[in-house]
């Protein structure tokens, strides 16, 4: 394998909401995942569908506890130091730092705790990057203006991205704004805390909820830059490029436009205005965007490098009906790929093709924020987790990763998702284990939330030692 450059940033990521737990602790707030349950029901909460949002006695709430994060934050950060992170990659819990989202001050115990953690991997050389905004913001929010239905939700999360620029100054230096938005408009409600009312048109609700971010990801932007002219800004894609199902051109169209459909939010934030192509689309789907008349200057600070998640690549015809299991972004199934447990089709050339697709696209450094393969670990009469699946996925992504870096594509590193086991996001399952750490914990909620050392973390320190694939 050809070299990987001698400041690439090898890592690992977790969310604040898929792990740490602690939901009402050191007067923290409640989260819009907080009122997400697992079981039947929790994709139609994630849609946006359920409009009475109180907790339930029957309900099982998995982001209450998590993993315990909040309170094994210094053992943990320890176990990936031990795997050689040079970059650990998590969120803020936006309620931790303002609890409902509104108020005039912030909350010091939360300021506290995330400078904690932030010196704590400090202490390792490893570097945080650190989102704003994953699939999070207050509940109270939700309730009192609609989330970002109002425009008055930028000036809160200015107001929060503000505070945590100043707080965790010199600590941290990577930061993205919102993860995977343009999930948004493949789940709603986890996205941008979006609940329907019967009969609107819910293409305009989604569009006008994601000028709002990326007005708020703008202005954080600009922010960012003045408090430290060192700040690496962000956008955060879910990445995955779509491939036509035949070569009809009706098929071709189709997906160019799927991918339209995802990457406008990042042909905003790159290049500071509203592409082309968006006005026939407001168009078509009879939306008439609320914008004042400045809005256009305050789209204008573009982020410094791009960064996206990769688990799969997509497949899309001109008439789409069947769609692959479990996947948010709906894709048809591809013939020519393995699927994982949870169906999602295993492709590491489509990186090398997403990677140079983006590039090609924006020419701004790409940072790979998550990849990695959910799979259900057990743990044998050794107490040992042989994720040898796990090592087998990452291994094809990285060499295919390394192809995209040969191909003339500029990437500043790569995060695994995720660096421990954690509660997932689409189905609220600890079983769909994606770590390097095995937690012992059920879909229940039971369990001794003991920490084991998979096989893959061993492999993993070995790439990191080696700054890529160790052959043997
Ligand atoms: C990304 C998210 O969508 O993929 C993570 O940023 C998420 O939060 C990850 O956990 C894997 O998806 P899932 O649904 O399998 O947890």
């Amino acid at each position: 394998m050809k070299k990987f450059p001698n400041d690439f940033l090898w890592g690992g990521a977790i969310s604040a909401n898929q792990s740490e737990g602690a939901y009402l602790e050191d007067g923290k707030g409640l989260s819009i995942v907080d009122v997400i349950p697992h079981g039947q029901e929790r994709m139609d909460y994630k849609l946006g569908l359920v409009p009475d949002l109180t907790l339930k006695s029957s309900n099982y709430y998995p982001s209450h506890q998590a993993i315990d994060f909040y309170h094994t934050y210094k053992s943990d950060i320890k176990l990936m130091a031990e795997m050689g992170f040079k970059v650990f990659r998590t969120s803020i819990a936006w309620t931790r730092i303002f609890p409902n989202g509104d108020e005039e001050k912030p909350n010091q115990a939360g300021i506290d705790y995330y400078q904690d953690l932030f010196k704590e991997c400090h202490k390792y050389n490893m570097e945080p990057l650190v989102t704003l905004c994953h699939f999070d913001a207050p509940m109270h929010l939700v309730e009192t203006i609609g989330s970002w239905r109002s425009r008055k939700m930028v000036d809160h999360f200015v107001k929060y991205a503000q505070t945590c620029f100043r707080e965790f100054d010199g600590l941290v230096k990577y930061w993205l704004t919102f993860n995977e938005i343009n999930i948004l408009l493949h789940s709603p409600f986890s996205g941008a805390g979006l609940v329907f009312q019967e009969g609107e048109n819910k293409d305009f609700v989604k569009y006008q909820a994601a000028h709002h971010v990326l007005l708020a990801s703008s202005l954080a932007t600009k922010i960012a830059h003045e408090i430290n002219p060192d700040n690496q800004i962000g956008c955060m894609l879910a990445g995955g490029d779509f491939y036509p199902e035949t070569c009809h051109p009706d098929d071709v169209w189709s997906a160019l436009e799927k991918d339209r459909e995802n990457l406008f939010f990042i042909d905003v934030q790159v290049r500071g205005k509203y592409p082309s192509y968006s006005k026939r689309l407001f168009k078509e789907k009879n939306i008439e965007l609320v914008m004042e008349e400045n809005d256009e200057n305050l789209l204008k600070n573009t982020v410094d490098f791009v960064s996206f998640s990769y688990y799969s690549s997509r497949c899309a015809s001109a008439t789409m009906n069947q769609q692959s299991e479990a996947n948010v972004v709906k894709s048809l199934p591809n013939p020519y790929l393995e699927k994982s447990d949870w169906g999602w089709a295993i492709d590491p050339k489509g990186l090398r093709i997403t990677m140079n697709r983006l590039y090609d696209r924006y020419q701004k450094p790409l940072f790979l924020v998550e990849n990695g393969l959910g799979a259900k670990d057990t743990v044998d009469e050794n107490g040992q987790v042989e994720d040898d699946y796990r090592i087998s996925y990452l291994n094809d992504h990285i060499l295919a990763m390394n192809e995209a870096i040969h191909d003339g594509v500029e990437v500043m590193g790569y995060i695994v998702w995720s660096a421990i086991d954690l509660v997932s996001a689409s189905t609220g399952e600890m079983s769909k284990r994606y770590g390097f750490i095995y937690v012992d914990k059920d879909n229940q909620g039971k369990g001794s939330l003991k920490r084991i050392k998979k096989k893959s973390f061993y492999w993993y320190q070995k790439v990191i030692e080696n700054n890529g694939i160790h052959l043997e």
